[in-house]
């Protein structure tokens, strides 16, 4: 209860000074948040919610995207002091209030249980804190930060977030929005996940590999967590037994699958609001979808009332591109198109915060009233958070996103959809081996989906970049990831959680069993598995603890040995960062005479070393030097900063001998590339090529013939062999960050893996 006094308080005397103003508009903000909040579908549901929850423990509960799931359920929780019943003893299920809103039980009458009590209320065994996962990263920041907002709470404190590399939580975090990844990881060393009392698998229909064995770990956290799961309340107000709660959500999930799949389970259904959606395709197939996005934009911008359009792309260089174009041809749109009296121009007279009241509003369908917004997983957060802000008066949003805005983030104001109809998804096949991230059409389910977004707020339209014809022709529902993706790091998870029939692991949907198959082959190869098929001590043991791919995790064993783990270090975290390099078009002769410098003939790695070393080099408090040089060397000083904290985390994983550290010895090779080279060989080695007379790859473990990426500074000078970072699958199959290796290291420091493989042969 103590948010809500505080919040009580806060609102009743915004804090006045020298900040007066802002406090005041915070508070406005605050007010106007709140009112919302209480508006949404999952309000209407919250009593019941908890009561279910109460006698069940396990929930699935399905609700349209927006309906307040993500956000508000776990602060119902929280607020109903879910452990159950507070220290009054009181009960959960309230009455509705007399004005038909539900009262949230943080305001409703005195407090009787104080601050002293707040922790003990939960009771129990086990610990006080909400674990939410979501697939993406982008989804845990932004509704994180968006919780603690509502919460009037300062991110990671009461409301926090975890995700890989990234941890803003506290010990006093009760609400932890987290990726399902890193809840994954957390299992490895607690397997029966004592921290939380309630877990949330939010969007699980997305069917993530994390998610889809979270899923699996979690039937058996509640056989470990308490048989007697029906709660009973103690006269004290404390619980009997363990009160482990499981909730699965999400805005499309077959919930009849998922009660099936937990024994005791219950499905609940949030009834939403959604409008008429007018779906229209295109009467031809589009060559480009990407133009035709742009076009459509357009169309929408200048013919059709007020509204925001959201544009669903595939990634990063195409949202990029496409916003490009779409600036381009709005400079080229007549500007002083007359204003046309009407909604646009009223709108702009009033309330629009600090803008010059006199100035006049932007022509509607005119250039200055389209306001294009990218976001996806790599953009800086407080970019990402521009995207909920409404436009100004008269100004029309168009939000460019990848799959993301499909249902883990709300987007308010989107009244047209304009679905592209492709999405980027991982891609495995089994028999070679390969994994790719390849653009393929969108399932059936995602294009509705998609479209749907348009109706949260009003009847909207959707526009589809394919043809009706093709629509049939799509996929009822994608399947989920753990069936075609590369398992090698969910099958050591398992393994070093001492689940070592990782066949017999109860999968919702089982993956392939050559897919199972084929990563204990690896794991075996890299010597994180012995030939009975248990975890090495040396090798398994120490991968596991360490959160990168096992191929790369071997990388940083082999270097510790070979005396490079510096250098190793600053690789992989290079790598594990994204979007480095600044390559804008227009400034291409520019950007790469500027990588020259940094350009190893040894490789990628090497270069991204070189790249990693320079920045480091430059003094850390003077942000200018290094904006500067960022500027100067188009680079990306948000990913370099990035890689530096990876680098960090990297070093306190292997360096100091306790936990989370290994212990290995830390040392650097200096000027000398091949040690470094060699552990790279030593870990990437299922990722050697060799080189054909047609300059073309073939992989040595498969067979394949592979490109090297038109990005690899090995482009002019290839090498006899080389080991790559990954596969990348467009128009043809390309190897990206390649070093170049000695063909005789490969089965001198792979034995078993070459031996069968005749790699001279290649
Ligand atoms: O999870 P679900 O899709 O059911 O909804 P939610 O993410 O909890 O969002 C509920 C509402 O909060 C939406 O209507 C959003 O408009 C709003 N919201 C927001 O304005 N900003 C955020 N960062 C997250 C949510
Ligand atoms: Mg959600």
């Amino acid at each position: 209860m103590e948010d809500f006094e505080e919040e009580q308080q806060r609102r009743k005397k915004p804090r006045r000074g020298a900040n007066g103003f802002d406090a005041a508009a915070a508070a406005e903000r605050r007010k106007r948040i709140d009112a919302e909040r209480r508006q949404l579908p999952a309000w209407a549901a919250r009593d019941q919610l908890l009561s279910l929850l109460q006698q069940h423990r396990t929930l699935v509960l399905v609700g349209e995207t927006g309906s307040g799931k993500t956000t508000q359920i776990p602060q119902f929780l929280v607020n109903a002091r879910f452990g159950f019943g507070s220290g009054t003893g009181q009960t959960s299920v309230k009455p509705r209030a007399a004005n038909g809103v539900d009262q949230d039980p943080g305001d409703a009458g005195p407090s009787t249980s104080g601050r002293g009590q707040a922790n003990g209320a939960w009771g129990g065994g086990g610990g006080n804190c909400i674990a939410v996962t979501q697939p993406r990263r982008v989804a845990a920041m932004t509704v994180a930060r968006r919780v603690a907002e509502e919460m009037g709470t300062p991110l990671g404190q009461k409301v926090g977030y975890a995700i890989r590399f990234e941890d803003a939580t506290s010990p006093a975090t009760r609400i932890k929005y987290m990726t399902d990844g890193l809840l994954l990881r957390e299992a490895l060393v607690d397997p029966a996940l004592s921290r939380y009392r309630v877990v949330i698998i939010d969007e699980a229909h997305e069917r993530t590999v994390s998610t889809d064995v979270l899923l699996g770990l979690l039937k058996g956290v509640q056989a470990l967590r308490g048989d007697d799961f029906r709660l009973v309340v103690m006269p004290s107000g404390a619980l009997r037994g363990d009160d482990f709660r499981l909730v699965v959500m999400s805005a499309t999930l077959d919930a009849g699958r998922f009660v099936d799949f937990f024994p005791g389970a219950v499905a609940g259904l949030i009834r939403g609001r959604q409008y008429p959606v007018q779906v229209m395709y295109t009467a031809r197939p589009e060559d480009n979808y990407l133009d035709a996005a742009v076009c459509a934009t357009l169309q929408v911008h200048t013919e059709e009332p007020p509204g925001d359009v959201l544009v669903f792309l595939t990634g990063q260089d195409e949202i990029d591109s496409a916003e490009r174009l779409i600036k381009d041809k709005l400079a080229s749109l007549p500007r002083s198109q007359p204003a046309t009296v009407g909604e646009g121009a009223e709108g702009a007279g009033e309330g629009a915060d600090g803008a010059d009241p006199s100035a006049p509003a932007p022509a509607p369908g005119g250039p200055d009233s389209l306001l294009v917004l990218p976001i996806y997983a790599a953009l800086p957060p407080e970019q990402q958070m521009r995207v909920f802000e409404p436009a100004p008066p008269g100004v029309r949003k168009a939000i460019l996103a990848t799959n993301i805005a499909e249902t883990s983030i709300t987007i308010p104001g989107v009244r047209y959809v304009i679905d592209t109809g492709y999405v980027k998804s991982r891609d495995y096949n089994a028999k070679l081996g390969l994994e790719s991230l390849a653009v393929v059409p969108v399932s059936q389910a995602q294009a509705r989906q998609r479209s749907g977004r348009a109706g949260r707020e009003g009847p909207g339209k959707a526009l589809r970049l394919f043809t009706e014809a093709d629509f049939g022709q799509l996929e009822q529902t994608t399947p989920p990831e753990i069936t075609r993706c590369n398992l090698a790091s969910v099958v050591l998870q398992l393994k070093a959680m001492g689940i070592d029939d990782v066949l017999g692991f109860e999968f919702m949907d089982p993956p392939p069993r050559a897919a199972i198959l084929r990563s204990l082959e690896l794991l075996f190869a890299l010597g994180a598995l012995d030939a009975a098929g248990k975890l090495t001590e040396q090798v398994g043991q120490r991968l596991s603890r360490l959160p990168v791919d096992p191929m790369y995790g071997r990388v940083l064993l082999a270097a510790s040995d070979m005396g490079c783990a510096l250098e190793a270090v600053a690789v992989v975290a290079m790598v594990a960062t994204e979007n480095v390099f600044h390559t804008p078009r227009a400034k291409e002769k520019e950007w790469r005479s500027a990588r020259l410098k940094f350009v190893a003939r040894e490789g990628d790695h090497l270069t991204l070393l070189n790249v990693f070393r320079g920045f480091s080099e430059l003094p850390k408090e003077s942000h200018k030097a290094r904006t500067q040089w960022c500027s100067d060397n188009f680079v990306n000083i948000r990913a370099l900063r990035k890689a530096e904290d990876i680098h960090t985390q990297l070093l306190r994983f292997l360096g100091p001998p306790s936990p989370p550290g290994l212990g290995l010895p830390l040392r650097s090779c200096g000027d000398d590339p091949t040690p470094l080279r060699r552990a790279l060989a030593a870990g990437l080695f299922p990722h050697a090529a060799r080189l054909q007379p047609d300059g073309s790859y073939r992989v040595l473990a498969t067979g394949r013939q592979v490109f090297l990426h038109p990005s690899s500074v090995l482009l002019d000078r290839k090498p006899p062999a080389l080991v790559f970072s990954e596969l990348m699958h467009t128009t043809k199959t390309y190897a990206r960050d390649a070093t170049a290796v000695e063909p005789r290291w490969l089965p001198e420091l792979a034995p078993t893996f070459f031996a069968a493989k005749a790699p001279g042969q290649a």
